[in-house]
């Protein structure tokens, strides 16, 4: 046994010698160390012999195969290393250049039109407690306004926040008044999925407080904002809304630009899109953020950042934004 166990270990030898490659090694190793090797047979027969052969031959057939296991590793390393080593990183890499989402170009486009407008751009966390993503914005807990925002309530305590309005009470708390935020942000409902609703969006907040502000400020930044995103003249409606929040509150819709107002499937046949929510900011609002109602007021409004993108880039179903489906979005100009 002796003599045929030091053949195996020279033959492996000569076969590691010739590997070029981890995968060499691996088919190798499996030859010589695997069910099917001469050693593991005479692993097998131990069972089978005397208690005398048994002490000659165990330790013997441990040491080989420790030996076997070496000289595995050593070679295996051996060619890792040459490997690294033979990586030339001047070779030309086939790689795909990549492009910016659309929401986040229009996301840029806006933050940049807003500062300099002189609003300050901020971001809060996706995880937000119940004060700051409801009680602060005067939606207490048994509020029927709730239901207008299907929520992901979390094991811990917190939501994934359903608008980024929490933005007004942090920005209140952080700077007070006066005050010019945008805070563009992820946010989360529990939707049932179609081409119109995703459980993932965005929204960007907007927020002015400063003394004798109307809602003249606000149509006037609202008109520019959205004129300039969509790089042509665009056709605003106000209609009278409602946000705990706010006070007169006032949905802000835009004439459809894929049909051009007269009516298609992406507007549900009614010329206009639902793209803003806003209002004069709610006196208890102010108090959460701990400004004097009294001295100061303000607007605020939430623009459908998603919504948007689906407008400027004609995107006709929300849920290719999320997809990752690359053939889609790498259309899209590197801004
Ligand atoms: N947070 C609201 C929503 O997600 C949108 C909104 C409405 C934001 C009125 C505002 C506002 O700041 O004043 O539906």
């Amino acid at each position: 046994m002796k003599e045929e166990l030091k053949e195996v270990v020279l033959s492996l030898q000569n076969e590691l010698k010739d590997c070029t490659k981890e995968a060499d090694i691996l088919n190798v190793k499996s030859k010589y160390l695997g069910k099917k090797s001469t050693l593991n047979s005479y692993l097998a027969s131990l069972k089978d012999m005397t208690v005398e052969e048994k002490k000659v031959n165990g330790p013997l057939l441990n040491q080989i195969k420790k030996e076997i296991e070496k000289l595995v590793e050593d070679r295996l390393e051996e060619i890792v290393n040459q490997e690294i080593i033979s990586f030339d990183e001047t070779l030309p890499v086939d790689y795909e250049m990549g492009s910016l989402h659309p929401i986040t170009i229009v996301s840029k486009e806006i933050t940049d039109i807003m500062r300099r407008m002189g609003f300050t751009i901020v971001s809060g966390p996706e995880m937000e407690s119940d004060y700051y993503n409801f009680e602060a914005l005067n939606v207490p807990k048994d509020h029927p306004a709730r239901d207008m925002q299907d929520t992901y309530y979390l094991d811990n305590g917190m939501v994934l926040r359903t608008q980024t309005s929490d933005n007004q009470i942090h920005a209140m708390e952080n700077y007070g008044a006066p005050l010019r935020i945008c805070a563009p942000g992820r946010v989360f409902r529990n939707e049932d999925l179609d081409a119109n609703h995703e459980n993932t969006f965005f929204q960007i907040e907007g927020m002015v407080i400063d003394k004798e502000i109307s809602i003249e400020n606000l149509l006037y930044v609202m008109q520019n904002i959205l004129k300039e995103v969509m790089k042509q003249e665009v056709n605003l409606r106000l209609r009278p809304g409602y946000f705990p929040f706010t006070e007169p509150s006032y949905e802000i819709d835009m004439e459809c630009l894929i049909c051009g107002g007269v009516g298609c499937p992406t507007c549900k046949n009614s010329g206009y899109i639902e793209m803003v929510g806003s209002g004069m900011i709610h006196p208890n609002v102010l108090k959460s953020g701990g400004i004097d109602p009294e001295k100061y007021t303000g607007f605020a409004f939430g623009i459908g950042l998603t919504r948007l993108a689906m407008m400027k880039y004609k995107i006709s179903d929300v849920r290719i934004l999320n997809s990752g489906d690359l053939r889609y979005l790498k259309q899209f100009e590197i801004n």
